[in-house]
């Protein structure tokens, strides 16, 4: 029987976590976005409502929910709708992963109210079809931390490959957003598309580095290799006071620093809650002395994805 209604959240995510660009991303807890999806005799998908945070169409086509839940009605072949009300907890924009989150909710909840015909990594390529609405590229790094949770890596994305990486129980993260819009589709737009071999042999030693420190549980390997050789010296120059919040966030403790998504928010990555509170403490100094208005979330790495909440 497929059931009639559900609530369902989905986790903010850091996607490319400094050198992994479109293949790194992990979860939060706490901040996201919850969607409550209701099944209709009617045809169609309706999106009801949009509350919360930024400013979004409840055009089914022009929505990441609209999208992915129409692909997966044809999909199921499905004759009947759904009716969607989506509360955002993210704003769009800020390199937390909003997008993403609305998409994984979606393909998350729809699977749920059809007992669950999909696999895990259908419901990530479902969700991507949300990011390529949202970004103009289906990428799947924030998208498949959201639903599935935790650390995880993108092997390959044809055919999609995705891996569950361990991480250390201490592993907290330290977020600021600074509260000016970026919008992933430019800041995608303005990469350069070649990379010097130096530039990637630098790189792919800091992947290989962040993954045996995220298995071994060794912090220090963690911090010496989040450095992102190809993306941050392009984008770090759209984050006002970027240079000084990682900076900042070094002194107070952090195990290093990048780049949150596709920016503007910036994360840390600490070795336990008092550090993390330390850099949230070093980001809100720092923040205000540049005049910046700012949120700042204080997060383990967390091990949920998406869920029903009623
Ligand atoms: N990997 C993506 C990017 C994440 O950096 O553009 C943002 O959606």
């Amino acid at each position: 029987m497929e059931k009639k209604k559900i609530k369902a959240f989905a986790p903010a995510s850091v996607a490319n976590v400094g050198c992994g660009f479109d293949v790194l991303g992990f979860a939060m807890d706490k901040v996201g976005d919850s969607l409550e999806i209701e099944l209709t005799s009617q045809a169609g998908i309706q999106i009801q409502a949009i509350q919360g945070q930024g400013n979004l169409s409840t055009d089914p086509e022009k929505n990441v929910c609209g999208v992915v839940a129409k692909a997966m009605l044809d999909k199921l072949n499905h004759q009947g709708g759904l009716n969607l009300q989506l509360t955002k907890g993210i704003l769009p924009g800020s390199g937390l992963g909003s997008s993403a989150a609305s998409s994984a909710v979606t393909a998350f909840a729809v699977n749920e109210l059809f007992n669950r015909p999909f696999t895990e990594l259908q419901l990530v390529e479902f969700a991507m079809l949300g990011e390529k609405l949202a970004s103009g590229t289906a990428h799947a790094d924030n998208v498949a931390p959201a639903l599935m949770g935790g650390f995880v890596a993108v092997r390959s994305y044809e055919p999609l490959d995705i891996i569950k990486i361990p991480f250390p129980d201490e592993l907290y993260c330290t977020v600021i957003h600074p509260k000016i819009e970026l919008r992933t589709e430019l800041s995608r737009n303005i990469l350069k598309q070649q990379v010097p071999l130096k530039t990637a042999i630098r790189q792919w030693g800091n992947v290989a580095g962040l993954i045996a420190g995220l298995y071994s549980d060794n912090y220090e390997l963690i911090g010496r290799s989040l450095t992102d050789y190809i993306v941050e010296p392009v984008r770090s120059l759209l984050i006002p006071g970027y240079a000084r919040l990682t900076e900042a966030a070094f002194l107070a403790g952090a195990l290093g620093s990048g780049i949150s998504g596709s920016g503007p928010s910036v994360f840390s990555l600490c070795k336990g809650k008092e550090t993390a509170n330390d850099v949230a403490k070093a980001f809100q100094e720092k923040a205000i002395l540049m005049g910046l208005p700012f949120d700042v979330y204080v997060s383990k790495i967390s091990k949920m994805g998406c869920r029903i909440i009623e």
